[in-house]
């Protein structure tokens, strides 16, 4: 493997450090307890970074999303919207609501911001912001008034930040998408190379730091297809990315069986 590859991270580290840097400092100056609150730091940090990095990760795979996200149908449910980049790629025609999830507080107005530029809006009725991780299903259960309630849950490069993944996916699909309902993800996963594993493994202990929780070889996709709830399953690559790269990532389209289990 090419050291370029493998030190690649390097770049992108210092990059969120040359744009958050700064504006973290800021907020630090004016609430100094901040401190002593290591995971809304790294919340602040992230949501500095975003503003910045969010644009350009949307321009590189507008193309990726535009073929996935016009799927989503009836109530969606995005998980960690970030800054509501993904909203505009959504067929309008087909959504009847459209429920963020969103655990930093910091990108809340952004996001329905977003929202309300292509017209859905809690006034209406048409959107939900709720402050949760993927992993709160019965807090978003009871703030959605039940189970089951879900159409269609996308992610889009989030769940490699969820804690606990492996064991934390399962209740979101059993008990927030109703049967039949649709999960469609785009993310970065675990590479099939072990050269690039090993780095990968290497590097997320301070990526993770870094970028909320991101950890940078979670075989994400294998951990959702391996889930016994699914009637259809369709989980591709990007044709002709860089098999060397860090960040190699899996598209994937599943329909939840329609008998409730
Ligand atoms: C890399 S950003 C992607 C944002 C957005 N999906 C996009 O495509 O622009 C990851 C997002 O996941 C959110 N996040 C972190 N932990 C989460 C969790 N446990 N559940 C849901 N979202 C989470 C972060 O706050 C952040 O907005
Ligand atoms: C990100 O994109 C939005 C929408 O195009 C734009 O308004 C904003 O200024 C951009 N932010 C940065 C930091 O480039």
């Amino acid at each position: 493997m090419k050291l370029t590859n493998a030190l690649s991270v390097l770049v992108d580290l210092s990059y969120a450090f040359r744009v958050a840097f700064l504006p973290t400092l800021r907020d630090i100056l004016h609430a100094p307890l901040l401190v002593f609150r290591p995971v809304q730091l790294s919340r602040l940090f992230m949501a500095h970074v975003w503003v910045f990095i969010g644009n350009t990760t949307d321009e590189c795979y507008s193309s990726v999303k535009s073929g996935l996200l016009p799927d989503a149908h009836g109530v969606v449910l995005e998980i960690g919207a970030g800054r509501g980049h993904n909203i505009r790629y959504l067929d309008k025609t087909k959504v009847a609501k459209y429920v963020a999830l969103e655990p930093n507080t910091r990108m809340h107005s952004e996001i329905r911001k977003a929202a309300a530029e292509v017209g859905f809006t809690e006034d209406a009725g048409t959107f939900v912001l709720l402050p949760y991780g993927a992993e709160e299903t019965g807090l978003i259960n009871s703030a959605l008034g039940g189970p089951h309630t879900i159409d269609t849950i996308f992610s889009i490069l989030t769940f490699c930040s969820v804690p606990n993944f492996e064991n934390s996916i399962r209740p979101l699909v059993d008990q927030v998408l109703k049967p039949g309902g649709t999960l469609l993800f785009f993310e970065h996963v675990r590479s099939r190379r072990a050269d690039v594993f090993w780095w990968q493994r290497f590097w997320t202990p301070i990526w993770a730091k870094v970028f909320d929780g991101c950890e940078l070889g979670r075989p994400v996709d294998t951990i959702i297809e391996g889930l016994d709830m699914w009637e259809r399953k369709e989980v591709t690559g990007i044709e002709g990315e860089d098999p060397e790269t860090l960040f190699v990532h899996s598209i994937g389209r599943l329909t939840k069986v329609s008998t409730a289990a």
